[in-house]
């Protein structure tokens, strides 16, 4: 394709090396510049609207023009536009965002680390249990374990603990020491008469064997996403997490909860924790934290993980660990007024009333012909598309269903995840009936027209 000269287009494709992106594609295709943005609407820079189903990347829970957001960021801005957190140093509001945070969270927690994104909590995750491990003596006890098909993000340690395809190959990854256990899909995974209670014992039983192999007083921690986002959406069975979680009390391993995306709502309750059934000895979370107007993150971490690594602080003399951004002021007012309006709009009861619909009208696609399976929970959800329903046969990769379908949404207005051949949806956490009828409406639609494109393409 070729672009008008110095159009924004053309100079996207001459200077912008984009992430997630077939590089040698984009300089074909060019990319979809988006404009701006209105509730839980985005549009391009020809003025077409979509509506946002994935809110982004999991993420604008309060959708595209929450004005209280820039107000609380200009606010700051003016204040104090930029300060620190090393050496003591500290402000209002990075206090009064770890104090929040504290109060919410799912289990009693005792301090709060600030980062800048979700790889960055988990990468820090990574150094306080290592830490944590050396101050008690425990020097062999480093190893983590997460799931196939799990996502912590893709700096060097967090893109160790993920389990997706992309994440790992031409990247020398993952590091020694980070184990990928069974990814409990009962749909893809479940065995012939095998029911979801059996299959979750199964699980729980190949992380025992993990642990085993490896040696327990080699393994640190456990990772997860209580519903697994980028790999699918993923909900794991009911009985999933307390199998799991009896098997790491047995071998003294940490559970860390992976909170980036299922934090703050997403899945009907205020923490994917509290939906299923998790206690965390630590937890990252991201994303919805400032409805993502501005990049902060943060790492949760209980007492019995705190003391020790309090205690080697002041053994080494510093915890030698922080970013520039660490607490940012800005990012941090923005979180603070994120979660002041998700208290004063009750956004967790918007979710769980809305949220009915939602999974009504994700279940009823099962009736496409291309649907093989529907799952989800609150307001985060996602088909499988299939070759063959009966046999759940999965397309020829190569005719990119996923793809086509993804294409075609798209083309009705409509922003959503492929995934492979799975297309998630994870619309703003203040969508509202109709917009999830027009949504769904719309889908509809690209799975008529996905259909289509591929009874075209096996006919050639
Ligand atoms: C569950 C989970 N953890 C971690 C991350 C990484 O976050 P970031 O992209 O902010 O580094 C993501 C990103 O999608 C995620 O979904």
């Amino acid at each position: 394709m070729s672009f008008q000269p110095n159009s924004p287009a053309a100079r996207d494709v001459a200077y912008f090396l984009h992430p997630y992106t077939n590089a040698k594609a984009h300089e074909e295709q060019g990319p979809m510049i988006i404009e701006r943005g209105e509730g839980v609407y985005v549009y391009d820079d020809a003025g077409k609207p979509y509506i946002e189903a994935m809110a982004g990347l999991w993420c604008a829970s309060l959708g595209f023009s929450e004005s209280r957001l820039v107000k609380a960021a200009t606010d700051q801005m003016n204040k104090l536009p930029y300060y620190h957190t090393f050496a003591h140093k500290a402000h209002l509001p990075g206090i009064d965002l770890a104090e929040r945070l504290i109060k919410l969270a799912p289990v009693p927690m005792s301090k709060v680390f600030f980062c800048g994104s979700g790889s960055e909590a988990n990468d820090t995750a990574i150094k306080l249990v290592w830490y944590y491990n050396n101050a008690r003596g425990r020097h062999a006890k480093k190893k983590f374990i997460s799931r196939m098909k799990g996502y912590h993000g893709v700096t060097i340690a967090s893109a160790s603990l993920t389990g997706t395809p992309v994440n790992h190959p031409g990247f020398d990854l993952p590091l020694a020491g980070f184990k990928h256990t069974s990814n409990p899909h009962y749909y893809r995974f479940g065995q012939e008469g095998e029911t979801e209670e059996q299959f979750a014992t199964r699980m729980a039983n190949d992380l025992e064997q993990m642990i085993l192999d490896e040696g327990p007083e080699t393994v640190a921690a456990f990772i997860a996403e209580p519903i697994m986002g980028a790999g699918g959406v993923i909900v794991p069975p009911k009985t999933y997490y307390e199998k799991v979680q009896a098997v790491l009390k047995k071998y003294d391993v940490l559970m860390i909860a992976d909170e980036v995306i299922c934090g703050f709502g997403r899945t009907g309750n205020f923490w994917g924790c509290e939906t299923m059934g998790i206690k965390p000895d630590i937890l990252t979370c991201a994303k919805a934290l400032s409805s993502s107007y501005l990049p902060i993150s943060a790492v949760m971490i209980s007492d019995d993980v705190y003391q020790p690594i309090a205690q080697a602080s002041a053994d080494l003399g510093v915890l030698g660990h922080g970013y520039t951004y660490s607490a940012h002021p800005v990012c941090a007012a923005v979180a603070l007024e994120t979660l002041k309006i998700y208290e004063e709009r009750d956004i967790v009861g918007h979710v769980q009333a809305v949220s009915p619909h939602f999974q009504k009208r994700l279940h009823a696609l099962i009736d496409h012909p291309l649907i093989g399976e529907t799952r989800g929970r609150g307001l985060i959800g996602a088909v499988e598309i299939v070759a063959d329903k009966a046999t759940k046969k999965p397309f020829d990769p190569k005719a990119g269903a996923g793809a086509l379908v993804n294409k075609a949404a798209t083309e009705h207005g409509l922003i959503v995840r492929a995934i492979g051949d799975n297309i998630a949806f994870t619309p703003p956490l203040i969508i509202n009936d109709s917009q999830i009828d027009e949504l769904f409406d719309k889908m509809v639609k690209a799975l008529d027209d996905g259909q289509a494109a591929l009874q075209k393409a096996k006919a050639a």
